[in-house]
């Protein structure tokens, strides 16, 4: 079989609550919208595990395997399951904190960084039972959700994906935590993954106050010329209304405004 994937996405910022989780769960299912035969695969790589409760995962279920299990011994594959909505998944668990020491001890084969890309191009788990073969020619994109920090799980992101994505919230602090991302990211360039590049800094949860927020978008394009998208996510109280009853915001309210800007990025970045 061919390889079908086109683009592994990182979407990555350290800073906490800024739209991470909600732009993996949206953009899988835009780029499904976008193109009806597009397979999406989301990877769960944030011990809290927020996405894999918006996929409808049950940590209750017990021994399951997740994307700690991947990582933690030598020979570990992605398990991936798929939603209801279609979206394929790798769920977390909250044992992904306690995570480092299990990836250090692979250091003796493997940059412990690069855990995740071999695990993404090798042998996987398949609990759909549909007969996937491997992520490369199963899927079309895979999207990353990381946690908010710069740790050995967001580091591996790094290290498997061709692009990342940062949400940046348009406030002073949230602009200006981008520079460290965008340093460990050329280090990744520099070193371990030439290929990387940053898709864009996408700014979310717009809100309707037209000055300050023209201002911000005005310094990070000044900063950040052509990498800062076109689109832009509007706060609205539907993606909140949408989450807590554990829905996307197509299910939910598919033409307002956040779901329109999530579809507008996919033509925008994948088009
Ligand atoms: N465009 C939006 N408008 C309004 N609320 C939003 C929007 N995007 C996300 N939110 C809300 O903001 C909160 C944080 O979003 P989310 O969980 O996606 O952030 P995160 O970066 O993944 O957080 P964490 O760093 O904890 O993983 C959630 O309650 C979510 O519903
Ligand atoms: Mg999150």
């Amino acid at each position: 079989m061919e390889t079908r994937l086109k683009e592994v996405l990182a979407i990555v910022n350290q800073k906490g609550g800024v739209g991470k989780t909600t732009t993996v769960q949206s953009l899988a299912v835009a780029l499904m919208r976008h193109c009806k035969s597009w397979r999406v695969l989301v990877i769960d790589l944030d011990p809290q595990g927020d996405l894999s409760k918006l996929m409808h995962w049950d940590a209750e279920f017990g021994d399951r395997p997740t994307v700690t299990d991947a990582l933690a011994d030598e020979g570990g594959m992605l398990p991936i399951y798929k939603s209801d909505r279609g979206v394929y998944y790798v769920p977390s668990s909250k044992e992904l904190q306690n995570i480092e020491p299990k990836m250090m001890d692979q250091m003796k084969y493997l940059h412990p960084y690069l855990l995740l890309r071999q695990r993404l191009l090798g042998k996987i788990e398949d609990c759909t039972g549909e007969g996937i073969t491997s992520i490369p020619e199963w899927f079309d994109y895979v999207l990353i959700d990381c946690s908010p920090a710069l740790s050995m799980c967001t580091y591996n992101a790094m290290g498997a994906a061709s692009g990342l994505l940062i949400p940046v919230q348009m406030e002073g602090l949230s602009v200006d935590g981008i520079g460290s991302i965008i340093v460990e990211m050329a280090q990744m360039q520099q070193g371990l993954n030439p290929k990387l590049q940053l898709r864009g800094l996408l700014p979310v949860m717009v809100d309707a106050r037209p000055n300050i927020v023209k201002g911000f978008i005005s310094y990070l394009r000044t900063a950040y010329g052509d990498n800062v998208t076109q689109t832009t996510i509007p706060r609205s109280v539907k993606i909140n209304e949408a989450q807590t009853k554990k829905q996307d915001i197509y299910e939910y309210k598919q033409w307002s405004p956040a779901a329109c800007a999530y579809e507008s990025l996919v033509k925008e970045l994948f088009d």
